[in-house]
This record gives structure tokens, sequence and C-alpha cells, in this order.
């Protein structure tokens, strides 16, 4: 045992790196040799520790599993040109978080566990972050309830986590989508806004029958009228018409306030573009498309960055848009990605090196 900054930290007897190939990674199946844990109780964070990666064990009636309060997040760390290794965004993340946990009545993680923590896992595990174009180790952090009691009542005691994974460059094909018209994602005074594991269980047999159907993603429409465009899949939803951008706002709590969103509303509005956060409706996409005015229409999150639409179905009516011909599309994903390889001015500081 030995102490990293302010964290202690037990060491794997043996390193499974070695053993990785990192040319030909899947999303999300091989873990680095190390996770923190952090664990509350009685009102208060007890002190986090680095472990060895491995499985955790609970009783039966952990509370998590019958009563569903679970959040996570997903970030990224990248290996810069420079030779530092830096994580985007990391603090838009952490605030997501808590308003997670708030929303779903769960203790706040306090800065030093989820940035301190983060850095302090990452330096441990620098070698694990790829040199390799466009891969990156993608780091998820987590909190579940632990108490062991049957009753539905919030948990008195939690357990934080992070854990790491190298992943390689994601394939975006461009996505074939249609409107959804009875299922929903979110209403207003629920939990759409909160990146809480109930929200990802509920959509996953509404997405087994869009691809029953044939596509890869639900557009999710409001709950009340199917009438006011949401998000897809776990991205949030770009719109270009005439000379604007336009993405549906935040007020009314039914989407996630997703980072790659902001970082692209950041980077349209530096290319001199207007971004219209706001309600808008597939009424108002079908006129757009039929006047010859909405030209581009692509889905943004951190597993894809940027993932263009390349037929978005209404009832019978078919909107197609040529994958080849979305420039700006093209121009916002090449300047977010030479943010991340260090090699474009990062004016608003979103990389944050692990290291300090
Ligand atoms: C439901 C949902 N919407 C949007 C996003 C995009 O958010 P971000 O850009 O922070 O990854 C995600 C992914 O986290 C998601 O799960």
């Amino acid at each position: 045992m030995q102490t990293m900054g302010d964290i202690k930290v037990t060491k794997a007897t043996t390193s499974k790196r070695a053993s990785v190939d990192f040319k030909n990674l899947s999303f999300g199946k091989i873990f680095t040799d190390h996770m923190l844990v952090a664990k509350y109780s009685n009102g208060s964070w007890q002190s986090p520790e680095i472990v060895p990666y491995g499985p955790i064990s609970f009783d039966p009636s952990m509370a998590t599993i019958h009563y569903g309060q679970s959040i996570f997040e997903g970030i990224k760390a990248y290996r810069l040109k420079t030779g530092v290794e830096a994580i985007f965004r990391p603090y838009d993340n952490f605030k997501r978080f808590n308003k997670s946990a708030s929303r779903m009545e769960m203790p706040s993680v306090p800065e030093d566990i989820f940035i301190g923590g983060m850095k302090q896992l990452l330096q441990l595990e620098a070698a694990w972050i790829p040199e390799e174009y466009d891969h990156s180790l993608y780091i998820r952090p987590f909190m579940f309830a632990t108490d062991e009691v049957i009753g539905v009542n919030p948990s008195t005691t939690y357990t934080f986590m992070i854990i790491l994974s190298p992943v390689g460059p994601y394939y975006a094909a461009p996505m074939k989508i249609y409107v959804e018209e009875f299922y929903v994602r979110a209403v207003p005074g629920g939990v759409g806004f909160a990146k809480t594991s109930g929200n990802y269980a509920a959509s996953l047999h509404p997405a087994a029958v869009a691809k029953k159907r044939g596509y890869d993603q639900i557009l999710w429409t409001d709950a009340h009228e199917h009438k006011y465009v949401q998000e897809c899949g776990t991205m949030n939803v770009f719109f270009v018409i005439g000379d604007k951008f336009i993405t549906p706002g935040l007020e009314t709590g039914t989407i996630l306030e997703g980072v790659t969103r902001d970082s692209v509303i950041a980077v349209a509005t530096d290319m001199g573009k207007v971004v219209e956060e706001r309600e808008i409706s597939v009424d108002e996409l079908v006129d757009a498309y039929k006047a010859g005015l909405l030209t581009e229409a692509f889905g943004a999150g951190t597993a894809a960055t940027i993932a263009k639409i390349a037929e978005l179905r209404y009832k019978d009516f078919v909107m197609d848009f040529d994958p080849a011909q979305m420039p700006l599309a093209d121009e916002i994903k090449s300047i977010l990605t030479a943010i991340r390889d260090g090699i474009a001015p990062d004016p608003r500081g979103w990389m944050l090196s692990i290291q300090g």
C-alpha cells in the first residue's frame, strides 16, 4: 500500500496492459488495472482508495438492484500531440453528475474525490491512454445505492467508483433514424436531464423495435404531442436550417445537457454561425426539408463526437441527407478533434492536464 496525493493506493501485482491489442479495441470491453472506490455513510464521504480492478460483491437486498438509485458519467482522456495527457471538459461532467445525484436524492460527490480522484487514477494508469490516432481512455465515474434493505426509500449509504477503458475510434456510420410516436423517453418534471441508469434501461425496448424495423436509432419526441424533437440514443441532435444551427433547448428538462452539445454550440458560434436552442417541431423540419433549407442533421455525443444522420423518417415521409455534403458537421468535428489532439488553440481551457 502507498499513498499518491491524498489517496491510498493498493497496486495490482501484475498488469494486463501488455496483453491488450490497442489497434483493435472494442468499446467498453477492456478495463485498466486499477479503479477508484469511495464510500458514503453517516452523512459523509470516507477517503477514497485506488485498488486493483476487480469484482465487487453485494448483498442481494442492495437498494440499487431493486430501486435503481444509480447514476454515471462518460468522459475521455487523450494523449495530446504535445505529449501531455489531458481530460476533455471533466468539470462539466462533474457538475452534471451532481445534478443527476440531486434529482435521484443521492449525495453530491465532492470535487476532490471526483476530479482529484480521477486525476490520480489517471496518473497511475497514464500508460493506458492510447497513442494511436483518435483513440482515448474512456472514463466511467458512477455512483449507486448500497443500503441492504427492501423498501422504497433513499439509501443512506452509497459507493462512488471510477473505472477506465481504452477505446478505439468510433466509426460513426451515418444513421438511419425514425421519429418516435409511441414510446417516450422523458417528461417535464421527470428525470430526462439526469444521467441515471433507468433512462437507459427504458430505452432498450424501443431501440430494439427500431432495429427490427431496420433503423439505427429513434429520434425521441415530447410525451404530450409527439410533436417536438428531443434527442436520439446517446446523442443530442443538431439541424442546419438555412444558415442556422438549431438544437432542442434545455428548459423542459427532458434532454441530457450534453458536453458535446455545448462544445458544438461554442465552436459553431466561433465560426460565426447563429445557434438557436429552442423547441423544434417535426413539422418545422419537414417544411424546411421540402423547401430545401434543411441541409444537415447530426447527433453530438462523447462516443462519436459527431454522427451524421443519413435518413430521418417521420410517418411515411423520408428525409434523405447526403453525408458527404455536410460541410458544417465536418468542420465542427475537425475543430473539436484538433482541440483534443492539442494542435488547435483551446481558448476555453477544455483540456485538463492529468498532472498537478
Ligand atoms: C441520453 C444522452 N443524450 C446525450 C448524450 C451526449 O452527452 P455528452 O456529449 O455529454 O456525451 C449522452 C451521452 O452521454 C446521452 O446518454
